[in-house]
């Protein structure tokens, strides 16, 4: 597919142009190793000028407009998002190697938050507050103002989608810095908002690394909130960078979530999400259901009907649409290559491997999904996160035991609990440490109504759902005396 638009341009002010001095980075295909197109690489001084432009137009028309109108438009920019599905899919695929379908989940998962959130805008209300004598208590939601966006490339237009879409529905004018490796649907996100009729500077796009773009609006003082979704590490950085500036945060940083499978579980159902949960994405996402708990009694048919699923499967270019697509660089299939000759170097089993389809391009960021079993609770492979199509397979033998290791990670972002006893998906719901809890399915990376967010170092804040609403605006308590 020829791409329609200069790629190398950001977006600030209403302003399409080169970021400072005209600098870019390359884009590669991970499909084939190959450089795509380039995009800008924003600078500080391209920050600076997106958040001013922000900030205009906060105090502009957005920022008189009635939530009506700015749910219209957003609304606008969902339906404009459906037209051009096919854009956006083919984009994603070459850019990030998703295999078709998922990058077209993904565009309609974008495209279905913007429906939500156009919805919800005039839908966000205050309290009125029982007081004293005399007085009129009540409560406005109002927009933070500027708000900054650094998201990751593993999900970028559901990130993307999920982040903007909040904090426009609530009145925030937008600067959104998309990952190096996944910037071209983010530039195309905002071309068709324009289109869409979203009044200049409400969103503002400048793309490049890190480390310069990112960190510049992670510590801008005209900046009043920040979501971030990506690493722990980073996540640190970014945290103390709006420390100085005592601007709330929201973390979004992956987890090692497990799926618990009891004796009693039904396993025609569940063994398609087991799977499904490790490998969608190539096992690139923050709720990959990647440490797969099994009770004793059915272990064994647990790993074989596993190891059937993940030997059938084949991995291969992203346009081809197979199951697993490449990794989304090369930096990441090293660090995948890593965690699976640890895995065997320490000596665990391998039970399945998938299978890497004949003639791939020497410079293709090709992993074969791999499913280790008999994995210590407390070994490397089960702790951290891998980020990639590798899933671990624990055995239990009670359910007090399940508790304590799903529980013994430092994560705590999502969990499957696979039981047919609804006391025991009750209790267990109660006593696993996770902010997204699923029974009998396992929604990895889905569910645009349903709030989601982590504890521990997965994070805090919530996106998502309406709930997301709270957190993209700011609470005034009015208290009015009358007599
Ligand atoms: P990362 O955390 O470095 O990147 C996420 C975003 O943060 C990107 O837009 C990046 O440009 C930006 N960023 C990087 N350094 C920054 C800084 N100093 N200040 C401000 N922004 C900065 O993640 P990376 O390196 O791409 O992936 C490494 C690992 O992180 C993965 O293997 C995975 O384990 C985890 N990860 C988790 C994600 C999640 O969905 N929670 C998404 C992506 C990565
Ligand atoms: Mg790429």
């Amino acid at each position: 597919m020829k791409i329609s638009f200069n790629t190398e341009e950001i977006l600030i002010g209403g302003s399409w142009r080169k970021a400072e001095n005209g600098a870019t980075l390359e884009v590669i295909n991970p499909s084939t190793g190959e450089v795509m197109c380039k995009i800008g690489r924003g600078s500080k001084k391209d920050v600076n000028d997106a958040v001013k432009a922000a900030r205009d137009a906060l105090d502009g028309e957005w920022g008189r407009m009635p939530a009506v109108e700015r749910g219209r438009i957003i609304t606008k920019i969902g339906e404009k998002l459906k037209q051009y599905e096919d854009e956006l899919t083919a984009l994603e695929t070459r850019d990030v190697g998703k295999p078709v379908k998922q990058a077209r989940a993904d565009a309609i998962a974008m495209a279905r938050y913007m429906e939500f959130y156009g919805g919800a805008a005039d839908k966000v209300m205050g309290h009125t507050i029982p007081y004293l004598d005399g007085y009129t208590v009540y409560t406005l939601r109002e927009p933070h103002g500027v708000t900054g966006h650094i998201i990751p490339w593993n999900y970028p237009m559901q990130i993307a989608g999920r982040c903007i879409g909040g904090a426009l529905a609530m009145g925030n004018t937008c600067v959104l810095k998309p990952a190096e490796d996944a910037g071209l649907t983010a530039l195309l996100f905002a071309r068709i908002a324009e289109e869409a009729g979203l009044p200049k500077g409400v969103l503002n796009v400048v793309s490049g690394v890190g480390a310069e773009a990112g960190a510049a609006l992670a510590s801008h003082p005209d900046v009043d909130h920040i979501s971030f979704t990506g690493s722990v590490g980073i996540g640190k950085e970014i945290q103390k960078a709006a420390a100085e500036n005592i601007v709330p945060v929201t973390l979004e940083l992956g987890g090692k979530s497990p799926q618990i499978v009891f004796d009693d579980a039904d396993l025609d159902a569940a063994i398609p999400f087991l799977v499904n949960a490790g490998i969608q994405n190539a096992g690139q996402t923050c709720s990959a259901g990647s440490r797969i708990m099994v009770q004793r009694g059915i272990y064994e048919e647990v790993i074989n009907r596993m190891a059937e699923k993940i030997s059938a499967l084949k991995v291969g270019p992203s346009t081809d649409d197979l199951d697993v697509g490449p990794l989304v660089s090369a930096k990441q299939k090293d660090i995948v290559d890593r965690y699976i000759n640890a895995g065997t170097q320490s000596g665990l089993t391998i039970a399945a491997q998938g299978i890497l389809v004949d003639n791939l391009p020497e410079k293709g960021c090709y992993v074969k999904p791999t499913l280790f079993r008999d994995v210590p609770p407390d070994s490397k492979l089960a702790q951290e996160e891998i980020f990639g199509p590798v899933q671990v397979v624990i055995p239990f033998e009670s359910e007090a035991e399940a508790i304590k290791i799903a529980n013994g990670t430092e994560y705590g972002l999502v969990t499957g609990i696979w039981t047919e006893n609804g006391a025991r998906q009750m209790r267990m719901a109660k006593a696993v440490k996770a902010g997204q809890i699923f029974i009998n399915n396992y929604g990895a990376g889905g569910g645009v109504e349903l709030p989601f967010g982590g504890v521990g170092k997965s994070g805090f804040g919530r996106e998502k759902g309406f709930e997301a609403l709270y957190g993209f605006s700011v609470l005034k308590t009015v208290a009015a005396k009358h007599d």
